[in-house]
């Protein structure tokens, strides 16, 4: 939530900063702003996107070789011209950006207040701003604090998370970041640094990074960069090159994100389980987990926490785990969890889904886990970020980066590491003979194959869209492994076209959702081929006798549902386990095409960010 860009060298700072903040625009486009320094400092800044703010700057002074931008996700105070980033402290000795919440902020205020700041937004961040002019003003006649001494005593007041990239007027050459629970990256570059709240927007220029510590402060100048954390104990910073190319972060010809990485998600499939599952062989080996597997394979309970999309991931890995390996496996909200005394047992193992690596309640939710001695690994799909680094284990996805803020290919790729871990875990504990384990690979294999072949069938799918896209209801059932399916494809549905949609075991319709049910509102069914495919045509039946409209995702060839419903969309066959890779791809498509016909910002929904680094 919220994007950061800064940059120091010999270039001008603002094409850099302009083009950083729309590659971050997906964490957060309420309002955009800019601060370049040149001798003095100069911000621009307003409410709504980056664009606006490229429209504000155009006959404005935009020359400095250094500057900081902000992609705002509102907390504190509406998205307005005032609460945009960046802020100044009240006398202009500083400027700053910030993402992340300062908790203790009504606290923070109020002292301010008594020593007389006033302020001009309703923003967390312009309280900070002012702590530290407060420590860097008070101190100058006395023992006289550097800019890097006011921040270190003021972020020692704070309680909360921040990224924070701060200016000090009386240092134009000097630029200070901050790291507190949201990401920071500096890319290091020939007598140029450049910093970013992800890797976006560095990639273009260099592909050697330091990932900041949680605690960590950089002091980037004409010397170069030193890094020391708050108790002013000298770091070492850990430079790592990073594999992103340019092509990964952009459209490629597709109208929007979300469009390019639902087609991405056979080649996100192959390569994650690239290197790790051998067809030839029928070896299927996760290094990352090797630390662990031991423990993994005499687990006695299993807990996955994650949120949102991930979290649905999580829920397709427990009937993955219970029926592979037969160990009891619960799922959790990282909100929920955190919060409510869970039972956690020493070598419980616990496992952490997250797309970005940055989501605050599931790193919380790890904390806690960890604390109480739970064995805690994470599968996560961005190198370098926060949840990869606080994990003893782990698996990444390699779904490539997803730009789009609803989840497509993250979700495919969760799923597919999920089903490896599963697989090799159920061959060494017995859950699975090695006959049932073969076919595993070779199903497995198949699947992106098999996406190919729905994705070929995207002008059907499109015509299913155009003919709901007015709902302004619709429910979507499914059993079993397809459950998780219908909960995803309700949320895909919701967050980028407004339309309200539930998820529920189809079983669940008659003890409540079927009183909702009539002409107007589209049923989408998942009703594949698999043990409960009698029941799920009955629950066709209930629907239809009370006139609600069917979309059913049937196996090809079934010609029972057809008959019944008013649409259908076939998926290939597949092993019931594996339905989900399958079916969730033509929810992923109506969404998108229903948010287009509804003339919807698909990579932009309102209200909503990509990567939650706030609770
Ligand atoms: C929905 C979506 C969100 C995320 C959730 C968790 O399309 O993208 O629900 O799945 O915010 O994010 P990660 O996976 O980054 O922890």
């Amino acid at each position: 939530m919220c994007g950061i860009v800064g940059y120091i060298g010999h270039r001008n700072a603002y094409d850099i900063l302009i083009k950083g903040l729309k590659r971050l625009e997906y964490r957060g486009y309420d309002s955009a702003g800019i601060a370049l320094s040149e001798n003095d400092y100069r911000v621009y800044k307003c409410k709504g996107k980056v664009s606006d703010l490229e429209n504000q700057t155009k006959d404005k002074d935009i020359s400095g070789r250094i500057g900081m931008g902000h992609t705002r996700w509102a907390t504190h105070g509406e998205p307005t011209d005032n609460n945009a980033h960046t802020h100044k402290s009240m006398n202009g000795k500083f400027v700053i950006i910030h993402n992340g919440i300062i908790e203790n902020y009504a606290k923070l205020k109020a002292g301010l207040q008594k020593e007389g700041y006033k302020f001009e937004s309703e923003t967390d961040t312009e309280i900070l701003a002012n702590l530290i002019e407060f420590y860097y003003m008070r101190n100058q006649n006395g023992t006289s604090f550097s800019p890097e001494e006011a921040v270190r005593s003021a972020l020692k007041m704070v309680e909360g998370a921040y990224g924070l990239v701060i200016l000090c007027e009386d240092y134009p050459d000097q630029m200070i970041a901050a790291r507190k629970g949201s990401p920071l990256v500096i890319g290091i570059g020939k007598d140029e640094y450049f910093i970013a709240s992800d890797a976006t927007p560095i990639i273009e220029y260099t592909n050697s990074v330091i990932y900041l510590n949680d605690d960590d402060i950089a002091v980037i100048d004409d010397k170069g960069l030193s890094l020391k954390n708050l108790k002013n104990i000298p770091q070492k910073p850990n430079v790592h090159k990073i594999s992103l190319e340019l092509s990964e972060i952009e459209k490629n010809g597709f109208d929007h994100y979300m469009l390019k990485e639902i087609y991405e998600q056979p080649k996100a499939i192959r390569d994650t389980y690239r290197g790790r599952l051998n067809f030839e062989s029928k070896f299927l080996r996760l290094g990352g987990l090797h630390n662990i597997f031991e423990d993994l394979k005499g687990a006695k309970r299993i807990i996955i926490i994650a949120c949102g999309t991930s979290w649905h991931a999580g829920l397709v890995g427990e009937y993955l785990f219970e029926e592979f390996t037969r160990i009891p496996t619960e799922v959790e909200y990282a909100s929920e969890f955190r919060y409510r005394k869970p039972i956690i047992n020493k070598g419980d193992i616990v496992i952490a889904i997250s797309q970005s690596g940055e989501t605050a309640d599931t790193l919380a939710a790890i904390q806690l886990a960890k604390e109480a001695g739970a064995i805690v690994m994470g599968v996560c799909n961005v190198v370098g970020a926060s949840i990869p680094r606080e994990t003893i284990a782990g698996v990444f996805t390699h779904a490539g980066p997803e730009i789009g803020v609803a989840s497509t290919k993250a979700f495919t790729a969760q799923v597919t590491v999920l089903t490896m871990m599963a697989m090799s875990i159920g061959l060494a504990n017995n859950g699975l003979t090695k006959e049932e384990f073969t076919e595993l690979v070779n199903e497995l294999y198949a699947i992106p194959e098999k996406i190919e072949k729905i994705l070929d069938k995207s002008e059907k799918i499109k015509e299913i869209s155009d003919k709901i896209s007015n709902a302004t209801n619709s429910l979507y059932l499914g059993r079993g492994y397809l459950f998780p399916v219908a909960l995803e494809g309700a949320l895909k549905l919701k967050e980028i076209s407004y339309i309200h949609a539930e998820g529920y075991p189809a079983a669940e319709m008659k003890h409540g959702p079927i009183a909702l049910i009539d002409e107007k509102m589209p049923v989408i069914v998942l009703a594949t081929k698999d043990k409960s495919y009698d029941k799920i045509v009955s629950n066709i039946q209930e629907v239809k006798a009370r006139k609600g409209v069917i979309i059913a995702i049937v196996t090809e060839g079934d010609t029972t549902i057809k008959n019944m419903a008013d649409y259908v969309i076939e998926v290939p066959k597949s092993d019931f386990a594996l339905a989900p890779l399958l079916t969730v791809v033509p929810l992923q498509l109506m969404s998108y095409y229903i948010a287009v016909n509804r003339g919807c910002n698909v990579d932009q929904p309102r209200n909503l960010a990509k990567s939650v680094t706030v609770e």
